[in-house]
């Protein structure tokens, strides 16, 4: 009986240890913060999936077709970032020197992505930028 009873309670510790540690793995995979760091880890997977493919991936762009977003100085203002992405942005620009004239179509991120991409783009390869809010994006969307 007192032995049954030891098996028990050490299944016991072992199931409520399994229960911590998914809630611990939940937690933290829903982690939604404002915090730059984690922000900043979400946003490398949000970057490689949507702008890898033309900005490349240390943001060094290809000359003359899509700009580099690395060092360009060009990053600060958080309402032309949003609406780069969001609705898209043409027209003659001239970045760390060289010019480019083509055309990037709007790109359909939640605003979750939206907030981390941003502060990925803005906190890599030698870029350093405040932490850009969730309800920044919200607000600079709303035209705000
Ligand atoms: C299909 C190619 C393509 C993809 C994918 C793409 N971009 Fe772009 N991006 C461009 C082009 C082309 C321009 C320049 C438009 C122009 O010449 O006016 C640009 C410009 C920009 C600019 C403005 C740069 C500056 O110095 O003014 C930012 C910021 C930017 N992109 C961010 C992103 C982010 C973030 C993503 C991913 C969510 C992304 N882009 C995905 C092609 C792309």
């Amino acid at each position: 009986m007192a032995c049954v009873l030891v098996i028990e309670e050490t299944i016991m510790k072992k199931a409520l240890l399994l229960i911590l540690a998914i809630c611990s793995l939940a937690l933290f995979s829903f982690d939604q913060s404002d915090d730059l760091a984690s922000s900043v880890a979400r946003g490398k997977s949000v970057y490689e999936t949507y702008c890898t493919s033309c900005h490349m991936a240390e943001g060094e762009g290809v000359e003359g077709v899509f700009p580099p977003l690395a060092r360009t100085g060009r990053l600060a203002d958080k309402a032309t970032l949003v609406k780069a992405v969001l609705q898209g942005i043409s027209g003659p620009i001239t970045v760390s020197g060289k010019s480019y004239d083509m055309e990037m179509a709007p790109i359909a991120l939640s605003d979750e992505e939206t907030r981390d991409v941003l502060n990925y783009v803005r906190n890599s390869w030698g870029n350093k930028g405040p932490v850009v809010t969730l309800d920044e994006v919200k607000k600079l969307k709303a035209g705000k």
